[in-house]
């Protein structure tokens, strides 16, 4: 599994992690299963929040990286409904314990709210000094948001921003990306497969896809994968339930797509118009 340096915080961070938004609707000991095969790949950025299944699917991470929690590289994220600096504080608690562990590598506000950005940002660094977490940042943030963040928190303050970025959606390459990249902070790219609506397989795009996977003994969705972290500083976090997907994700971490690959892909799944903000799910 291929990795690179998170940011500007230079942790050594898997290019593809796991997600874990719905896993609560799989088979318990299924999804335990297959984390863990994902963490013997070295897909150890994973990716929670207090948001997914109200908290039951942090226990569920609790669960499958107890005994190993010093192999993964942690993320949740805090509603921005909880982003008061009190609330931040209790949230992070709450995910703490349900997660069975004393600290969080990332803590992300999931997406822009209402509550004053100074006030959740303080909050966020009096848990990187108090040790709850090591790192911060942002999720669904523009690049007008990311000013305003940059702006409060400095420099070598934010560590990230984790923002929608699949084949058929890549409009954070406009700005936000190189925004990022100029900053040295992390992108993490989510829903990778649409979340669903991955190209199909009778498609063009899913024909092509297909071709250049056979080429390179690969599946369609690890080339899509291996494009998607094609950038320094990009990270992506499929989720899979199952763990033969897990597996054929994984495969994504040492897949050297060519030059060819690249201007092929770029041409059937292209960037597409700018647009304002950022996307969302
Ligand atoms: N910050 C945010 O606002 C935000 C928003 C959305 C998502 N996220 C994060 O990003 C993660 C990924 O996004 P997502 O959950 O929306 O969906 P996704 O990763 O785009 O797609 C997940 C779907 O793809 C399937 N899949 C995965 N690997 C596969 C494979 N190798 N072959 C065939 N099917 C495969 C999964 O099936 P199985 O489960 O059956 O394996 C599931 O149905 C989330 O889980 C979450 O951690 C963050």
């Amino acid at each position: 599994m291929k990795r690179r340096p998170f940011g500007w915080t230079g942790v050594p961070v898997p290019v593809v992690g796991q997600g874990t938004w719905n896993l609560e609707r799989d088979e318990r000991a299924r999804v335990v299963v297959a984390l863990r095969a994902g963490l013997d790949q070295g897909m150890t950025h994973i990716d929670t929040a207090e948001m997914y299944g109200s908290g039951v699917v942090e226990e569920l991470v609790g669960e499958a990286i107890a005994g190993r929690r010093d192999e993964v590289f942690l993320a949740s994220k805090v509603l921005p409904s909880n982003a008061s600096f009190e609330r931040v504080l209790r949230a992070c608690e709450a995910s703490l314990r349900r997660l069975r562990t004393d600290r969080l590598d990332l803590y992300l506000l999931h997406w822009p709210g209402t509550h004053p950005l100074e006030r959740t940002l303080a909050a966020f660094e009096r848990l990187v000094r108090d040790g709850k977490i090591r790192f911060y940042g942002v999720s669904n943030f523009d690049v007008e948001e990311m000013a305003r963040a940059l702006a409060i928190a400095g420099e070598r303050g934010i560590a990230c921003n984790q923002v929608l970025y699949h084949l058929q959606e890549r409009s954070i390459e406009h700005a936000v990306a190189t925004w990022c990249a100029e900053h040295e902070i992390a992108v993490v790219g989510y829903s990778p497969f649409g979340s669903g609506r991955f190209p199909a397989a009778g498609s063009a795009g899913g024909r092509l896809l297909a071709a250049i996977a056979r080429a390179h003994g690969a599946t369609p969705r690890a080339v899509a994968l291996a494009f998607l972290v094609r950038l320094p500083g990009l990270f992506t976090i499929p989720k899979a339930s199952r763990p033969p997907h897990v597996l054929d994700n994984a495969a994504a971490g040492t897949l050297e797509l060519t030059d060819d690959d690249m201007v092929r892909l770029e041409t059937a799944f292209p960037r597409g118009r700018p647009r304002a903000g950022v996307p969302m799910l």
